[in-house]
Protein backbone atom coordinates (compact mmCIF):
# COMPACT_ATOMS: atom_id res chain seq x y z
CA UNK A 1 0.00 0.00 0.00
CA UNK A 2 1.40 3.36 -0.77
CA UNK A 3 -0.48 6.57 0.60
CA UNK A 4 0.95 9.74 -0.06
CA UNK A 5 0.37 13.00 2.64
CA UNK A 6 -0.08 16.39 0.74
CA UNK A 7 -0.80 19.90 2.03
CA UNK A 8 1.22 23.11 2.98
CA UNK A 9 3.87 23.43 5.43
CA UNK A 10 2.27 23.25 9.11
CA UNK A 11 -0.45 21.49 7.68
CA UNK A 12 0.17 18.40 9.95
CA UNK A 13 1.90 16.02 7.46
CA UNK A 14 4.63 14.90 9.12
CA UNK A 15 2.55 14.41 12.39
CA UNK A 16 -0.54 12.42 10.75
CA UNK A 17 1.88 10.43 8.50
CA UNK A 18 4.06 8.61 11.03
CA UNK A 19 0.86 7.35 12.84
CA UNK A 20 -0.47 6.15 10.11
CA UNK A 21 2.66 4.48 9.17
CA UNK A 22 2.91 3.35 12.67
CA UNK A 23 -0.94 1.91 12.83
CA UNK A 24 -0.27 0.45 8.91
CA UNK A 25 3.14 -1.07 9.89
CA UNK A 26 4.67 0.55 6.73
CA UNK A 27 7.42 2.72 6.23
CA UNK A 28 7.28 6.29 6.72
CA UNK A 29 9.41 7.99 4.16
CA UNK A 30 9.58 12.19 4.34
CA UNK A 31 11.74 14.16 2.15
CA UNK A 32 12.58 16.84 4.31
CA UNK A 33 13.63 14.41 7.21
CA UNK A 34 15.95 13.17 4.64
CA UNK A 35 17.28 16.35 3.51
CA UNK A 36 17.70 16.86 7.46
CA UNK A 37 19.08 14.08 8.46
CA UNK A 38 21.66 14.63 5.67
CA UNK A 39 22.36 17.94 7.16
CA UNK A 40 23.02 16.85 10.42
CA UNK A 41 25.31 14.21 9.10
CA UNK A 42 26.98 16.87 7.15
CA UNK A 43 26.71 14.32 3.65
CA UNK A 44 27.31 15.62 0.11
CA UNK A 45 23.54 15.88 -0.35
CA UNK A 46 22.28 17.78 2.89
CA UNK A 47 25.20 20.37 2.05
CA UNK A 48 23.47 20.67 -1.78
CA UNK A 49 19.82 20.83 0.11
CA UNK A 50 20.90 23.24 2.94
CA UNK A 51 20.59 26.24 0.43
CA UNK A 52 17.16 25.54 -1.17
CA UNK A 53 16.05 24.48 2.43
CA UNK A 54 17.03 27.64 4.26
CA UNK A 55 15.81 29.62 0.91
CA UNK A 56 12.27 28.20 1.43
CA UNK A 57 12.36 26.64 -2.09
CA UNK A 58 11.99 23.17 -3.46
CA UNK A 59 15.28 21.44 -4.01
CA UNK A 60 15.92 20.15 -7.45
CA UNK A 61 14.05 18.20 -8.46
CA UNK A 62 16.13 15.25 -9.45
CA UNK A 63 18.05 15.10 -6.04
CA UNK A 64 15.10 14.51 -4.18
CA UNK A 65 13.63 11.85 -6.86
CA UNK A 66 16.91 10.12 -6.70
CA UNK A 67 16.77 10.20 -3.01
CA UNK A 68 12.69 9.18 -2.43
CA UNK A 69 12.93 6.19 -4.92
CA UNK A 70 16.01 4.52 -3.22
CA UNK A 71 14.20 4.22 0.14
CA UNK A 72 11.03 2.97 -1.67
CA UNK A 73 13.45 0.12 -3.23
CA UNK A 74 15.27 -0.47 -0.14
CA UNK A 75 13.80 -4.01 2.00
CA UNK A 76 11.62 -1.98 4.01
CA UNK A 77 9.87 -0.34 1.78
CA UNK A 78 8.67 -2.86 -0.61
CA UNK A 79 5.78 -3.72 1.36
CA UNK A 80 4.38 -0.43 1.02
CA UNK A 81 4.96 3.29 2.14
CA UNK A 82 3.52 6.49 3.49
CA UNK A 83 5.21 9.70 1.64
CA UNK A 84 5.41 13.13 3.18
CA UNK A 85 6.44 16.03 1.28
CA UNK A 86 6.99 13.69 -1.47
CA UNK A 87 5.96 13.90 -4.44
CA UNK A 88 5.54 18.46 -4.67
CA UNK A 89 5.06 18.66 -7.94
CA UNK A 90 4.10 17.35 -11.36
CA UNK A 91 7.33 16.05 -12.18
CA UNK A 92 7.96 14.14 -9.05
CA UNK A 93 4.58 12.83 -9.66
CA UNK A 94 4.97 11.29 -12.30
CA UNK A 95 8.65 10.09 -11.81
CA UNK A 96 7.07 8.31 -8.55
CA UNK A 97 3.90 6.84 -11.14
CA UNK A 98 6.64 5.44 -13.77
CA UNK A 99 8.94 3.79 -10.51
CA UNK A 100 6.43 2.21 -9.21
CA UNK A 101 4.87 0.86 -12.66
CA UNK A 102 7.72 -0.44 -13.02
CA UNK A 103 7.43 -2.77 -10.13
CA UNK A 104 3.85 -3.69 -11.02
CA UNK A 105 2.50 -0.87 -8.24
CA UNK A 106 0.67 2.37 -8.12
CA UNK A 107 -0.20 4.40 -5.24
CA UNK A 108 -3.06 3.96 -3.17
CA UNK A 109 -4.68 7.44 -2.18
CA UNK A 110 -3.27 10.92 -1.64
CA UNK A 111 -4.66 12.50 1.94
CA UNK A 112 -4.45 15.64 1.54
CA UNK A 113 -4.91 17.71 4.70
CA UNK A 114 -6.17 21.18 4.34
CA UNK A 115 -6.11 23.33 6.96
CA UNK A 116 -6.62 27.84 6.55
CA UNK A 117 -3.48 29.72 6.96
CA UNK A 118 -4.13 31.08 10.09
CA UNK A 119 -3.44 27.59 11.26
CA UNK A 120 -0.86 26.80 9.41
CA UNK A 121 1.26 30.04 10.84
CA UNK A 122 0.13 28.98 14.24
CA UNK A 123 1.59 25.83 13.93
CA UNK A 124 5.10 26.78 12.55
CA UNK A 125 5.59 29.51 14.99
CA UNK A 126 5.45 26.85 17.72
CA UNK A 127 7.04 23.91 16.24
CA UNK A 128 9.69 22.70 18.02
CA UNK A 129 11.15 19.36 16.60
CA UNK A 130 14.01 16.50 17.63
CA UNK A 131 17.41 17.10 16.08
CA UNK A 132 17.68 12.89 16.41
CA UNK A 133 14.68 11.30 15.25
CA UNK A 134 13.02 14.67 14.15
CA UNK A 135 9.54 14.23 15.75
CA UNK A 136 7.49 17.58 15.91
CA UNK A 137 6.11 18.62 19.11
CA UNK A 138 4.04 22.12 19.73
CA UNK A 139 4.81 24.95 22.12
CA UNK A 140 1.75 25.16 23.73
CA UNK A 141 -0.49 22.13 21.76
CA UNK A 142 1.97 19.56 22.28
CA UNK A 143 4.60 19.59 24.37
CA UNK A 144 7.30 16.77 24.73
CA UNK A 145 7.00 15.25 28.95
CA UNK A 146 9.92 17.29 29.58
CA UNK A 147 10.97 20.28 27.94
CA UNK A 148 14.03 20.07 25.04
CA UNK A 149 13.56 16.58 25.15
CA UNK A 150 12.11 14.40 22.51
CA UNK A 151 9.96 11.64 24.56
CA UNK A 152 10.51 8.89 21.84
CA UNK A 153 14.56 9.22 22.05
CA UNK A 154 15.43 11.94 24.25
CA UNK A 155 17.33 13.71 21.78
CA UNK A 156 17.46 17.73 21.82
CA UNK A 157 14.68 19.82 20.61
CA UNK A 158 14.76 22.96 18.05
CA UNK A 159 13.43 24.86 15.78
CA UNK A 160 13.87 24.68 12.45
CA UNK A 161 15.57 27.58 11.11
CA UNK A 162 13.02 27.96 7.86
CA UNK A 163 10.08 28.00 10.20
CA UNK A 164 11.04 32.07 10.13
CA UNK A 165 8.68 34.16 9.31
CA UNK A 166 10.07 34.95 5.93
CA UNK A 167 11.07 31.45 5.03
CA UNK A 168 7.57 30.24 5.68
CA UNK A 169 6.12 33.14 3.25
CA UNK A 170 8.08 31.91 0.81
CA UNK A 171 7.21 28.26 1.80
CA UNK A 172 3.90 29.12 1.54
CA UNK A 173 4.39 31.05 -2.18
CA UNK A 174 5.97 27.59 -3.32
CA UNK A 175 3.67 25.34 -2.00
CA UNK A 176 0.64 27.19 -4.03
CA UNK A 177 2.40 27.59 -7.31
CA UNK A 178 4.20 23.57 -7.33
CA UNK A 179 2.36 21.69 -4.99
CA UNK A 180 -1.37 22.52 -5.09
CA UNK A 181 -1.96 21.74 -8.47
CA UNK A 182 -0.99 18.28 -7.37
CA UNK A 183 -4.45 18.49 -5.57
CA UNK A 184 -6.51 18.84 -8.75
CA UNK A 185 -3.64 16.41 -10.34
CA UNK A 186 -4.62 13.31 -7.96
CA UNK A 187 -8.42 14.19 -8.02
CA UNK A 188 -8.82 13.62 -11.60
CA UNK A 189 -8.05 10.10 -11.31
CA UNK A 190 -9.48 9.65 -8.08
CA UNK A 191 -7.23 9.18 -5.65
CA UNK A 192 -7.62 12.30 -3.61
CA UNK A 193 -8.92 12.23 -0.17
CA UNK A 194 -9.67 15.57 1.66
CA UNK A 195 -9.45 15.94 5.11
CA UNK A 196 -10.31 19.13 7.44
CA UNK A 197 -6.94 19.43 9.18
CA UNK A 198 -7.73 21.62 11.94
CA UNK A 199 -8.68 20.34 15.34
CA UNK A 200 -6.38 18.37 18.08
CA UNK A 201 -4.08 15.77 16.33
CA UNK A 202 -6.18 13.03 17.69
CA UNK A 203 -9.73 14.21 15.82
CA UNK A 204 -7.72 14.35 12.29
CA UNK A 205 -6.54 10.99 12.94
CA UNK A 206 -9.63 10.05 13.31
CA UNK A 207 -10.72 11.81 10.38
CA UNK A 208 -7.89 10.01 8.06
CA UNK A 209 -8.38 6.77 9.75
CA UNK A 210 -11.63 6.60 8.96
CA UNK A 211 -11.69 7.83 5.39
CA UNK A 212 -9.05 5.54 4.04
CA UNK A 213 -11.60 2.93 5.76
CA UNK A 214 -10.28 2.17 8.88
CA UNK A 215 -7.21 0.73 10.12
CA UNK A 216 -6.70 -2.44 8.20
P1 LIG B 1 9.34 19.64 4.75
O1 LIG B 1 10.10 19.22 5.91
O2 LIG B 1 8.57 18.63 3.96
O3 LIG B 1 8.41 20.85 5.19
P2 LIG B 1 6.92 21.29 4.79
O4 LIG B 1 6.26 20.63 3.65
O5 LIG B 1 7.07 22.75 4.68
O6 LIG B 1 6.07 20.76 5.90
P3 LIG B 1 6.33 20.90 7.41
O7 LIG B 1 7.30 19.85 7.87
O8 LIG B 1 6.69 22.33 7.72
O9 LIG B 1 4.88 20.67 8.02
P4 LIG B 1 4.02 19.38 8.24
O10 LIG B 1 2.82 19.47 7.37
O11 LIG B 1 4.83 18.11 8.18
O12 LIG B 1 3.54 19.66 9.72
P5 LIG B 1 3.96 18.98 11.13
O13 LIG B 1 3.36 17.62 11.24
O14 LIG B 1 5.42 19.14 11.37
O15 LIG B 1 10.29 20.38 3.70
C1 LIG B 1 11.26 21.32 4.12
C2 LIG B 1 12.10 21.74 2.91
O16 LIG B 1 12.78 20.60 2.37
C3 LIG B 1 11.31 22.32 1.74
O17 LIG B 1 11.04 23.70 1.90
C4 LIG B 1 12.26 22.03 0.57
O18 LIG B 1 13.32 22.94 0.54
C5 LIG B 1 12.83 20.66 0.94
N1 LIG B 1 12.01 19.56 0.40
C6 LIG B 1 11.30 18.63 1.11
N2 LIG B 1 10.66 17.79 0.29
C7 LIG B 1 10.96 18.20 -0.98
C8 LIG B 1 10.57 17.74 -2.26
N3 LIG B 1 9.73 16.70 -2.41
N4 LIG B 1 11.05 18.39 -3.34
C9 LIG B 1 11.91 19.43 -3.22
N5 LIG B 1 12.29 19.93 -2.02
C10 LIG B 1 11.83 19.32 -0.92
O19 LIG B 1 3.15 19.95 12.10
C11 LIG B 1 3.50 21.32 12.26
C12 LIG B 1 3.37 21.72 13.74
O20 LIG B 1 1.99 21.64 14.11
C13 LIG B 1 4.10 20.79 14.72
O21 LIG B 1 4.58 21.57 15.78
C14 LIG B 1 3.02 19.81 15.23
O22 LIG B 1 3.29 19.35 16.55
C15 LIG B 1 1.79 20.73 15.19
N6 LIG B 1 0.55 20.03 14.88
C16 LIG B 1 0.34 19.00 13.99
N7 LIG B 1 -0.96 18.66 13.96
C17 LIG B 1 -1.61 19.49 14.84
C18 LIG B 1 -2.97 19.65 15.23
N8 LIG B 1 -3.95 18.88 14.72
N9 LIG B 1 -3.27 20.61 16.13
C19 LIG B 1 -2.30 21.42 16.64
N10 LIG B 1 -0.98 21.32 16.32
C20 LIG B 1 -0.65 20.37 15.41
Amino acid sequence: MYIIFLGAPGAGKGTQAANMARKLNLVHIASGDLFRQALEQGTELGIKAKSYMERGVLVPSQITIDMVLEHISAPDGEGGAVLDGFPRNLEQAEALEKALAQQGKAIDKVVYIKVSKEELLKRLSGRWICRQCQTPYHAPDSPPRVWGKCDKCGGELYQRPDDTEESVRKRLEVYSAETAPLIDYYGRVGKLVEIDGEGSEAEVDRRITAALGGER
